[in-house]
């Protein structure tokens, strides 16, 4: 039996932190259901002071996953550590994860504090973690530049005060794979406790380098590895799951490791992700990129169909991507429609899978060949969820390069229906003016991307627009075979996710007064 290494992921926390990623607690539990039914060790849902939404999304994970450790994030100060006891406090499994800079620059820089002082909250902090909970990580913030002989005074410390997890970070991917092997192997052969702790390795992918990274870890002692869906997280991202898991799973033989992750829901959990947040998978990305099993040159084809071993490392079904296949039409039955959509992985209840049947029946009237894709985009569709104030219901634009574009649109607003005609500079444009001017609205528009869902021009375009008012922001998908179309379902379902979150964060404000006393 080969060692096992724990999978740690961090989408929730670190993925989070990606700049316009942020997500709700409705997305963040989904996400967290994927993670859990992969398989991951240890989730890292949040960090619970950051905000009430950020500590209410990891208390809710908590209730919801049945099998993986749930951490949440603290710095080396006692209120941290309280607030993410009380979010983590009901898992089935808690970890407080508490984290102090290490390196000379962080330590003067940013917390102003000598090594003696950093020593003394490393002290206080771990203790009062370990008092409150009994599992717990440390992490020494920037461990990639940190003075070694102070690493191992502070790592020796953590274990001391009841770190039973250990984790160097290279906080701003700066480090060698070489290099930041080698700290592992100083960690492991000169902190004299280290074998009552495991060790685990974050990384970041500034320079190209956090799986690399990651994997020099795991060779040099690493049991547990810190990584995040699609590669999401600050700057660069970190190390991505799919790539570390995979490659652990394709290099047995150089490797003699293993993970307990289920690599079929791979792909499911980079499709959730990347519509929920709206960050596209780059076509060529290592294992879920549209590309990564796609062969394009005459020799690799011909390669192919002798033998998959010739241009294939693993098989597209190991992380769960069936080719593209025909697989329902226009005829096929509710019974079909649930079934198939069960065997993508989607569950919907009576309710939810009626609807569902109504809009796959819609779309095949209007598309000859529905593909998995359209189903899982159908499935993903989640704006049945909020609240929907405002509801699309026609649409006709006339565009062209003679006439000014104009749009003339149909919305139901709390059960009255509105229309208006109105110009603008292209047909998107005056789409997006008209649903401004019926529901008296101008939040910024923040994203537009259009993707083709599957291939051919009858295919559903997919449209992702993100809003933003303020501090607040939403982002929705809309799909459809006419590209404005579901640009105008895109624009109204992120609309009503942001008047949804503004009307809740004024009752939240509000009660967070009275409970003041204001
Ligand atoms: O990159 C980093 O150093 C982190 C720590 C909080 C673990 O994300
Ligand atoms: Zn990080």
């Amino acid at each position: 039996m080969t060692e096992k290494i724990y999978i740690f992921d961090t989408t929730l926390r670190d993925g989070e932190q990606s700049p316009g990623a942020s997500m709700n607690l409705d997305e963040k539990l989904q996400i967290a259901e994927v993670l859990d039914s992969m398989k991951v060790d240890i989730i890292e849902a949040g960090f619970p002071i950051a905000s009430n939404g950020d500590f209410e999304a990891v208390r809710e994970v908590c209730k919801k996953v049945k099998n993986s450790t749930i951490a949440g994030l603290a710095r080396a100060s006692l209120k941290d550590i309280d607030r993410a006891w009380e979010a983590v406090q009901h898992a089935r499994s808690p970890r407080i994860h508490t984290f102090i800079a290490t390196s000379p620059l962080h330590m003067r820089f940013k917390l102003k504090k000598t090594e003696d002082e950093v020593l003394e909250a490393i002290k206080k902090t771990v203790s009062h973690a370990r008092n409150l909970c009994d599992n717990i990580e440390w992490s020494c913030e920037d461990g990639g530049r940190s003075e070694l002989d102070f690493l191992y005074k502070c790592i020796e410390l953590a274990i001391n005060c009841g770190a039973s997890t250990i984790n160097i970070p290279d906080t701003v991917g700066y480090t060698l794979p070489e290099e930041f092997g080698k700290i592992f192997k100083n960690v492991k052969n000169n902190v004299i406790n280290i074998d009552k702790a495991i060790l685990s390795t974050h990384t970041h992918n500034d320079l190209g380098l956090a799986t690399a990274n990651n994997v020099a870890a795991i060779k040099e002692g690493a049991r547990q590895v810190e990584c995040t869906i699609n590669g999401m997280g600050e700057r660069a991202g970190n190390s991505s799951l799919e790539e570390i898991v995979m490659t652990l799973k394709v290099k047995k033989d150089l490797m003699p490791y293993h993970t307990d992750i289920k690599t079929e829901l791979i792909m499911k959990a980079s499709r959730l992700v990347s519509s929920i947040t709206g960050f596209p998978v780059q076509p060529n990305k290592a294992i879920v990129g549209a590309n990564a099993f796609a062969h394009e040159a005459g020799i690799h084809q011909d390669g192919m169909l002798k033998h998959s071993g010739t241009y294939e490392i693993m098989t597209p079904e190991s992380v769960g991507l069936n080719k593209s296949s025909l697989v329902l039409g226009k005829h096929s039955g509710k019974h079909a429609f649930s079934e198939k959509l069960k065997e993508l992985g989607y569950e919907p209840g009576d309710n939810a899978l009626m609807e569902l049947f109504g809009r796959f029946k819609d779309l095949a009237d209007k598309k000859k060949e529905i593909f998995e894709e359209d189903l899982i985009a159908l499935a993903e569709d989640r704006s049945a969820s909020y609240d929907e104030h405002i509801k699309f219901v026609s649409l006709e634009v006339n565009a062209g390069s003679v006439e000014k574009p104009e749009a003339n649109l149909k919305i139901d607003m709390d059960d009255e229906i509105k229309s208006v005609k109105i110009n603008g500079n292209g047909p998107v444009d005056a789409t997006f003016n008209a649903i401004k001017k019926l529901t008296a609205t101008d939040f910024k528009l923040k994203l537009y991307q259009v993707n083709a869902i599957t291939a051919g021009t009858d295919a559903q375009g997919e449209v992702t627009v993100r809003l933003e008012d303020d501090d607040l922001s939403s982002q929705a998908k809309g799909s459809d075979p006419d590209i404005i179309v579901a640009s105008a379902k895109a624009y109204i379902s992120a609309l009503n996710r942001l008047i949804f979150k503004k009307s809740k964060s004024i009752k939240e404000n509000s009660s967070n007064l009275q409970i003041r006393g204001v």
